[in-house]
């Protein structure tokens, strides 16, 4: 087993080399993969800091070479890099997109997500590998191989949603940041991030799912005892349309001077509207009390209900009583 793990990141790796070249030394890549790349304003140093690449719109491009190469068809299949029709045919997963490596905490290739460059909505943006014996999604954390120094340095890991997130930021020069790649943020990842830093700063897309996922990656990184801050950028905006658009240091400062707390942050988006209305303003003073109640730290609660006392104008003691009550209930 120990064997087959091995012959599958050799395939991997492999693959990515193959996808590599294919974006720089194949007419199709330069001129569909590569100028896609330049389109987003990726530069050449992040194509090679992440490995970025192309796959061809061939049904068997990689399948071809790679048999050639005399990597066996079992590992093709058993990576996800190539798939096997009902009547036994082998055929590339990865067709006419550009590529995303996702290496391990060690720089391992595990998987490969794969986007489309077309913006035809009946055709997924994304094709990602299928998880595997090396592969489990909710173990891996995008860009964590590349941000881990920074991450360690600046005592501070940014959490993103996509691909481009990650690379646009350290094209900024904002090294520390990892992308959970749109699933829902896991506890294995956060144990990742945990390994660095406790510090972890939120900065989902700002849209209504974006928002959704940071609430509810609050309430994880909070059980795990993390120091969280969110960031809400302007609407309609994702951390790497913002990076595109401004500059290095316009892209740090907004960070160090729009970073909240929690608390403001679920304020600004459950209050909106709910201010005026006692009903709705107890509901979301309730979720904020259900939220401070998940801290496993009792000082760490107890400086939260004097924040949230502050934010949202209620008796602190109103508000320590019910965080304890919350906090005995979810023992
Ligand atoms: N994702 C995925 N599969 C999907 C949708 C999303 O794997 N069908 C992951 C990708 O890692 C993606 C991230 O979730 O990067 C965030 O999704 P989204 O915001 O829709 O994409 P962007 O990263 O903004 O991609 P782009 O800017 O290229 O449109
Ligand atoms: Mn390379
Ligand atoms: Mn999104
Ligand atoms: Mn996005
Ligand atoms: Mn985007």
């Amino acid at each position: 087993a120990e064997n087959d793990r091995e012959n599958m990141f050799a395939l991997n790796d492999f693959a990515m080399r193959y996808f590599e070249k294919t974006l720089k030394e194949t007419a199709d890549g330069r001129d569909i993969g590569l100028s896609y790349f330049r389109y987003r304003g990726i530069s050449d140093a992040m194509i090679e800091k992440f490995h970025l690449g192309y796959a061809l719109e061939g049904r068997d491009a990689l399948y071809k070479t790679a048999i050639e190469r005399g990597y066996s068809e079992q590992y093709l299949i058993s990576t996800g890099v190539c798939n096997r029709t009902d009547d036994g045919r082998v055929y590339d997963r990865f067709r006419g997109r550009v590529i995303y490596p996702i290496f391990t905490l060690a720089g391992k290739v595990v998987a490969f997500g794969g986007r489309t460059l077309s913006s035809e909505k009946k055709i997924a943006k994304y094709v990602n590998s299928p998880e595997s014996d090396i592969y489990l999604k909710r173990r891996e954390l995008y860009g964590l191989f590349q941000a881990k120094q920074a991450i360690a340095k600046a005592q501070k890991c940014i959490l993103v949603e996509g691909y481009m997130d990650v690379i646009s930021m350290h094209q900024a020069g904002v090294c520390n940041v990892v992308a959970s790649s749109g699933t829902a943020l896991t506890v294995e990842q956060v144990r990742l991030i945990k390994r660095f830093t406790s510090n972890v700063t939120l900065i989902y897309d700002s849209d209504a799912a974006g928002i959704k996922a940071s609430l509810r990656g609050i309430e994880l990184l909070l059980q795990d005892d993390m120091d969280i801050k969110v960031l809400l950028l302007p609407e309609g905006e994702d951390p790497d349309s913002f990076a595109q658009s401004h500059s290095s240091s316009e892209v740090e400062a907004y960070i160090s001077e729009h970073e909240t707390d929690f608390i403001s942050f679920m304020a600004s988006i459950l209050m909106d509207g709910a201010a005026s209305n006692p009903t709705k303003r107890a509901e979301v003073i309730t979720r904020v009390v259900k939220t401070i109640a998940l801290i496993p730290d009792e000082i760490k609660r107890s400086v939260y209900a004097q924040e949230c006392s502050r934010i949202l104008f209620m008796d602190e003691d109103v508000l320590r009583r019910e965080i304890g009550k919350y906090y005995n209930e979810f023992r």
